[in-house]
């Protein structure tokens, strides 16, 4: 007779399914964040299927779909205060989203303390400097560049 394979405990849960004490990351319970945390990561994922599906349907689909996309298209889309207003939320919250995403993941994997440190301030200077460049580019974008005559919308005096 053959005896059935024993499946041993995944290694931060105790036979009682607490956590072992050698996986505990900190101290104490973090008040709140974590479930804001978790609660973010729902409610910015059903945002997020609205902007980021919106935008595809509109950049790939209506009109010349994909072969009408030019410095031309995103000058017109950015003239707009709510197309700007619509790419600023899909940076940000997929920004916010991601990060936050990827801070779980290191939380859970990096054993070291150090280690699981240095990776997340590594992410979180990545994430700021994104949210920085990318809220920039928005609202800083010139439709109608000095000394371009060609490719430009069609509100450009030089068009
Ligand atoms: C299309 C809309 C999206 C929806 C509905 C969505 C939904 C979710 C949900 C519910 C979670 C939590 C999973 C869990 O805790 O077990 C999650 C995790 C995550 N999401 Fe999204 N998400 C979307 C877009 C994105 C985007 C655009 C990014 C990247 C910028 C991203 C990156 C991540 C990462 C890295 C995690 C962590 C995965 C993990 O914990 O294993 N998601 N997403």
């Amino acid at each position: 007779m053959t005896t059935a394979p024993e499946i041993r405990e995944p290694r931060s849960t105790t036979v009682t399914g607490r956590i072992d004490p050698s996986y505990k990351r900190s101290g104490g319970p973090k008040g709140s964040f974590e479930m804001a945390a978790w609660l973010f990561m729902r409610l910015s994922g059903i945002v997020l299927v609205v902007l980021i599906f919106g935008h595809l349907t509109v950049n790939l689909l209506v009109g010349k779909g994909v072969h009408g996309i030019d410095f031309g298209f995103v000058a017109g889309k950015w003239a707009s205060p709510f197309w700007q207003f619509w790419d600023l939320a899909m940076l940000w919250l997929a920004m916010l989203h991601g990060t936050n995403g990827v801070r779980t993941i290191i939380n859970d994997y990096a054993e070291r303390d150090a280690v699981r440190f240095w990776l997340k301030m590594v992410l979180f200077a990545a994430a700021i400097v994104i949210v920085i460049l990318g809220t920039l580019v928005i609202f800083t974008f010139d439709p109608c560049p000095q000394g371009v005559t060609t490719g430009l919308p069609d509100f450009c005096p030089a068009a």
